[in-house]
């Protein structure tokens, strides 16, 4: 049976929100655990879906994993690793794109991994050609075959010179991964530099290795012989925090999220400031709220850190859609993530996409028929309407309009909103949201 979410909008969401450990880290940070010869520590770990399909996936190779909710502690002991069944690591991959971050690890510990098919969000095409070029550089033997990828290293892997033509985050943490262990030293040039791949180069720093960051995008890998555990608490989630900074912002609300940290969101920050958002910080976290004020629209382009990161925008727009003016949005690092507009339009919003480079400098996305800029004029009043929740950021930006708008809305595929949110839904209820779950 399916799941059905009722949403009454039209209530400020009021209260506050404790964020955990960031997603797009500790799912890394439990991989990196394989690399070790002794048990590795991580604190601060949400109870998400990502982190149960990496436990998975962990456990069918042979790592104990010692989880504990409610206090976020987990224990990872890859100290009686194996090779996993294929057919088992397909059937719990589930949509996740982290297998593809074991590769690695696992050829370091036994010689060879198995890559099924990814998932993960459908934001456009997401290739995972850089992954296994600097797979290929490091010695690997890449074999394509119709259930996934088998790869393997005969010869061992030896360090390398390496250029990513986009500043990958997902393949700057597949360098890393690879370079600690493999045997000379690795140059990567064009490295994302995101907050979350400098807590990995902690975590890999505490086990043994030696990674020097320098301030061009260049990182430097001494491959060592051993690496041991590790003990770290993980940075919190900073998407998780800049989405309901936006729910704040779309219904006019007041949100406390403990755990936001204001380091990783400089960018966000500058740009809920612009548009006439309020924010105090504090020691613990960030308070967010709307002041009363008519919000301002805003150009503005997405970027590899430290610019405005992708996964803030798809929330930002709805509140984009409540600014006086016209606003224009230009998606950089994913070809294809406006796809959400479409449901808002029918909320009532008023958002054209276009194919040029709007507002801004030109990406690699010109002039290739992907419809990567957005022009939204506000404000607008915004009603309910049937959803289906498409990816993780535009099934929260869809259901914060949902919370905003007047009416009715009936929300079906709720599920993917677990990959990235932590108990969600008691967030919700807790912000004062009139939300209704049942089956159908
Ligand atoms: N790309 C390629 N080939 C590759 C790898 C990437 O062409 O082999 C392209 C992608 O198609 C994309 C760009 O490079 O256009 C950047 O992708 P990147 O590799 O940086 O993304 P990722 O590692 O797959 C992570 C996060 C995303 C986040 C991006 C950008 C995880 C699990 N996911 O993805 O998070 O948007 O970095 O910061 O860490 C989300 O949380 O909703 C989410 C999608």
């Amino acid at each position: 049976m399916a799941k059905l979410l009722t949403v009454q909008g039209g209530k400020p969401l009021e209260g506050s929100v404790h964020v955990r450990g960031a997603k797009n880290l500790v799912p890394k940070a439990m991989v990196a655990a394989l690399l070790g010869s002794e048990p590795s520590q991580l604190r601060n770990v949400p109870e998400i879906k990502d982190v149960e399909i990496v436990t998975n996936l962990l456990q069918i190779h042979g790592v104990k994993v010692d989880a504990d909710p409610a206090t976020g502690d987990l224990t990872l002991d890859p100290r009686d690793t194996y090779s996993a069944a294929h057919s088992e690591i397909d059937a719990y991959a589930g949509d996740s794109r982290i297998p593809i971050l074991f590769c690695g690890p696992l050829m370091h510990q036994n010689g060879e991994a198995f890559i099924p098919d990814l998932g993960g969000c459908r934001i456009g095409d997401r290739p995972i050609n850089y992954h296994l070029e600097v797979l290929r550089n490091f010695g690997a033997v890449v074999d394509k075959t119709p259930t996934g990828i088998h790869i393997s290293a005969p010869r061992g892997l030896k360090g390398a010179k390496l250029t990513l033509p986009f500043p990958s985050v997902g393949a700057t943490e597949q360098v890393l991964l690879t370079a600690v262990l493999a045997e000379g030293i690795t140059e990567l040039d064009n490295a994302a530099v995101e907050p979350e791949i400098h807590d990995l180069i902690a975590i890999l720093q505490q086990m043994g290795a030696i990674i020097t960051v320098f301030t061009d995008r260049v990182i430097r890998i001494e491959g060592v012989e051993r690496l041991s555990g590790y003990r770290h608490r993980a940075i919190p989630d900073r998407n998780e925090s800049a989405s309901w900074a936006s729910a704040a912002l779309v219904t006019q609300g007041d949100i406390y999220v403990k755990g936001a940290a204001q380091r990783d969101l400089t960018a966000f920050l500058n740009t809920y400031r612009k548009i006439g958002g309020e924010f105090s910080v504090d020691d613990e976290g960030i308070r967010f709220w709307h002041a009363g004020h008519p919000l301002k629209p805003l150009v503005l382009e997405t970027d590899v850190h430290p610019g405005f990161m992708t996964d803030w925008q798809q929330p930002l727009v709805v509140a984009l859609t409540q600014a006086h003016g016209v606003s224009i949005v230009h998606e950089t690092v994913y070809e294809n993530r406006f796809g959400f507009t479409e449901a808002l339009e029918r909320m009532g919003a008023s958002i054209q996409l276009h194919r040029e480079c709007l507002g801004s400098s030109p990406c690699r996305f010109g002039q290739r028929n992907f419809l990567h800029s957005a022009v939204i004029s506000g404000p607008v009043e915004l009603k309910g309407a049937e959803i289906n929740v498409p990816d993780l950021r535009g099934g929260f930006s869809h259901l914060i309009a949902a919370l905003a708008a007047k009416g009715t809305s009936t929300v079906t595929g709720i599920e993917v909103i677990n990959r990235g949110y932590e108990h969600f839904m008691d967030k919700l209820v807790g912000l004062g949201a009139d939300v209704e779950m049942s089956e159908r």
